[in-house]
């Protein structure tokens, strides 16, 4: 069976696990981390080297304040707690999303997590963060334009290759697989452009209780799946 090397996951249902239980929607998102340090170690058993997360989009900003704390609070906690852990295993941390808009303490803190793992190579977890794939095209769009004001770059080298190394993903493979929870079915602005040839699996339960069965359920899935990026299959040729 064709294994996916790269899984990216949109995490969501966090709020509405909480609602089902009479909490508030931080333990959701506390339950969410747990489940997201369950994923990072089921994945890696799975042989499957790229993991990308949607933590925080850059929609996400228009929450009440106190969720945004929430939830940039628990990201300081994941790297803090975690970091060690994922070092030790070989995991390579890296983070998408546009660092800019993030205050200085975060910032730092994804530096050093970055630069602590950069020779790791067992696993890379890609963490979505302040991302947005509109944002992330007009960012790599706006470095073309100040290349080629500077005369650095030409629009006939401009080809989706091209393009792709502009943005935050340079270097990363695209997914093959993604996983959404949560019972929505679409991508809500996660890797528009990487998705182009992914295998979208909808997983109905909430992200806290997505567990190591239900990732090996959609991997199976993915496994099935006829991929033919455009093209067609080899025995539909006459
Ligand atoms: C969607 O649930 C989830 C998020 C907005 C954030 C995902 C965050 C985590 C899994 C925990 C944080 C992890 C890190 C590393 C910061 P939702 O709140 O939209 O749920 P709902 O659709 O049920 O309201």
């Amino acid at each position: 069976m064709t294994k996916p090397s790269h899984i990216a996951i949109i995490m969501d249902g966090n709020g509405r696990w909480a609602k089902a239980r009479g909490l508030p929607r931080a333990a959701g998102h506390r339950a969410g981390v747990e489940a997201l340090r369950r994923t990072v170690r089921a994945v890696g058993e799975q042989g499957v080297a790229w993991l990308t997360c949607y933590a925080f989009s850059s929609e996400n900003w228009s929450r009440p304040q106190s969720e945004v704390s929430d939830l940039l609070g628990l990201l300081k906690i994941f790297i803090r707690r975690d970091l060690a852990e994922l070092h030790q295993n070989g995991v390579r941390v890296r983070v998408i999303g546009d660092r800019k808009g993030l205050k200085s303490d975060i910032r730092t803190l994804l530096e050093e997590a970055e630069a602590l793992t950069a020779d790791n190579d067992a696993m890379i977890l890609i963490i979505a963060f302040n991302y947005g794939s509109r944002d992330e095209i007009a960012r790599a769009a706006a470095k073309i334009a100040r290349m080629a004001a500077n005369q650095e770059i030409s629009a006939s080298q401009i080809t989706p290759e091209t393009f792709a190394a502009f943005l935050d993903t340079a270097g990363v493979p695209d997914p093959d697989l993604i996983i959404r929870t949560g019972g929505d079915q679409r991508l809500s602005n996660f890797l528009l452009w990487q998705a182009a040839y992914a295998e979208l699996v909808f997983a109905p339960c909430f992200w806290p209780d997505f567990t190591e069965s239900d990732l090996v359920a959609a991997i199976e899935e993915f496994g099935g799946r006829d991929r033919r990026f455009g093209k067609v299959a080899a025995d539909a040729v006459s």
